[in-house]
């Protein structure tokens, strides 16, 4: 089978330009102006962006959390992603304390093998690290092709590990070609507060952003900065929301350090005034939680000084029932919030449209830098001869709106409902099949492959 797109913008991380794209089998086998070649199907992107398959490498998919499941599942999951312009997602498989990380990675694959419309990988979170989980990180790295190391410095008792296990984890890692991600928080400040607000009877979601303030964050993300350097181990924070902790970052560069960035959508562009409707405020109780309008222009920022490498969403969605366990405590709220279908078109419109960004820094932070930070490049994250025909179509005159009573996520809610976005995915090639066209998803569960990533190293 073989596809020719004409015409198209084709934009990467450092290009832009119109030419023809010929695709044989899953590859992208040419690249040109007026290819004289024939193709089963011909694709006409006159006047039309080109862009790589988006990548976002923090998704939650059918994950017990918080006493339930995010109501995404594999399926729903990555095909919402398609219908965004997202062919791939890396999820988080979680280690449960006193089992084997072999023993989640079972678990996590009867959940989703032959269950994926789209691409998939995992991180592997480690959150008891032992003599015995130690000797399975070369297995992941070397045989199972998971090369990143999720840890938590939150959500002790069931996530978090301590210094003294982390240091080690980062030895270890380091010492096979691995790379940590962390989530950066300082449980045990935030376990104080989230205690303190509950004896003041201080129940409401604002309560669970107030618990959360920005030094708990810069506070941590210094910290693993610090061990990361002290190990020389790749590191990578995720979800990162504010102007502390990118200070941090920024500190650690000054000692010749990388630690790699990621932000997502929502702390771009939603901020923590959401949280002072009542019980609403529910549908952003997230971890960390939204932060202020100072905090968006230092993202911002950050993505155009180099210190910001990735937009992801971190999405972990619940229905509003799931929610409302937590009405009358907001500790008992799910964290976790809806984004994996609608990332790439508002980025582009809250970015690029609106002059933030260049179209190939949009390209470099959502589809190429998590492809190289996470050992796929360039096999997956560029339009080049040889890369994987992952590819989206994109119309950048489209308005559209967003909500959930047209959106593709198992979701009952959209944390943009009404949101006006300038951009619309129109097509989406993954590995050279039409996987969406006009709103319709053409591919079935199981055409997603597992990906295996290769070692990866601390630059890009
Ligand atoms: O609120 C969030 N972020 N839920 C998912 C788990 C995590 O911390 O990433
Ligand atoms: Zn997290
Ligand atoms: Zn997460």
């Amino acid at each position: 089978m073989s596809t020719l797109i004409k015409n198209g913008r084709i934009i990467t991380a450092t290009d832009d330009y119109i030419a023809d794209i010929f695709i044989e089998g899953e590859t992208i086998s040419a690249i040109g102006k007026n290819l004289n070649v024939t193709a089963t199907t011909e694709i006409d992107a006159g006047g039309k962006l080109v862009f790589p398959g988006g990548i976002d490498p923090h998704v939650h998919l059918d994950m017990p959390f918080m006493g339930t499941y995010s109501s995404d599942n594999y399926e729903t999951g990555t095909r919402a992603a398609l219908y965004g312009g997202t062919t791939m997602v890396i999820d988080f498989i979680l280690q449960t304390q006193g089992k084997s990380l072999h023993a989640a990675l079972a678990e996590w694959k009867g959940r989703s093998d032959n269950n994926c419309v789209g691409d998939y990988s995992f991180h592997m979170a480690v959150t008891d690290f032992n003599e015995d989980t130690k000797k399975e990180i070369r297995e992941f790295i070397e045989q199972e092709g998971i090369t990143s190391f999720k840890t938590f410095m939150a959500y002790k008792g069931a996530l978090m590990i301590d210094d003294r296990q982390m240091i080690g984890l980062m030895q270890e890692v380091k010492k096979h070609g691995g790379l940590i991600n962390v989530h950066a928080t300082n449980g045990d400040m935030i376990d104080y507060l989230i205690a303190k607000h509950r004896a003041e009877g201080k129940l409401a979601p604002r309560y669970h952003y107030l618990s959360q303030p920005e030094v708990t964050e810069a506070e941590a993300s210094g910290r693993f900065a610090d061990m990361a350097n002290y190990t020389s181990c790749p590191g990578y924070i995720v979800h990162l929301t504010c102007e502390g902790a990118i200070n941090a970052v920024r500190n650690a560069t000054r000692r010749n350090q990388k630690v790699f960035v990621e932000t997502c959508i929502q702390y771009l562009i939603l901020d923590a005034s959401l949280y002072e409707q009542n019980f609403e405020g529910a549908k952003w109780v997230m971890s960390p939680p939204l932060r202020e309008k100072k905090d968006q222009e230092t993202l911002w920022a950050g993505i155009n000084q180099g210190l910001v490498n990735v937009v992801a969403t971190d999405h972990c969605p619940f229905m509003w029932e799931q929610k409302l366990m937590g009405k009358d405590d907001f500790s008992k709220i799910p964290n976790g919030h809806p984004a994996i279908e609608n990332r790439m078109e508002l980025l582009y419109s809250e970015g690029v449209a609106k002059g933030k960004i260049s179209l190939n820094k949009y390209v470099e932070v959502a589809c190429t830098n998590a492809a190289k930070i996470f050992g796929m490049f360039p096999k997956k994250g560029t339009i080049a001869v040889g890369s994987d025909a992952d590819i989206v179509i994109f119309d950048p005159n489209e308005i559209h709106t967003i909500s959930a009573s047209t959106h593709h996520m198992n979701v009952d809610y959209s944390g943009y409902e009404g949101w006006e976005v300038s951009g619309k995915v129109k097509t989406v090639l993954l590995s050279g099949e039409v996987a969406i066209d006009n709103n319709e998803c053409k591919v079935q569960k199981g055409f997603g492959k597992f990906i295996k990533r290769n070692k990866v190293g601390g630059t890009i």
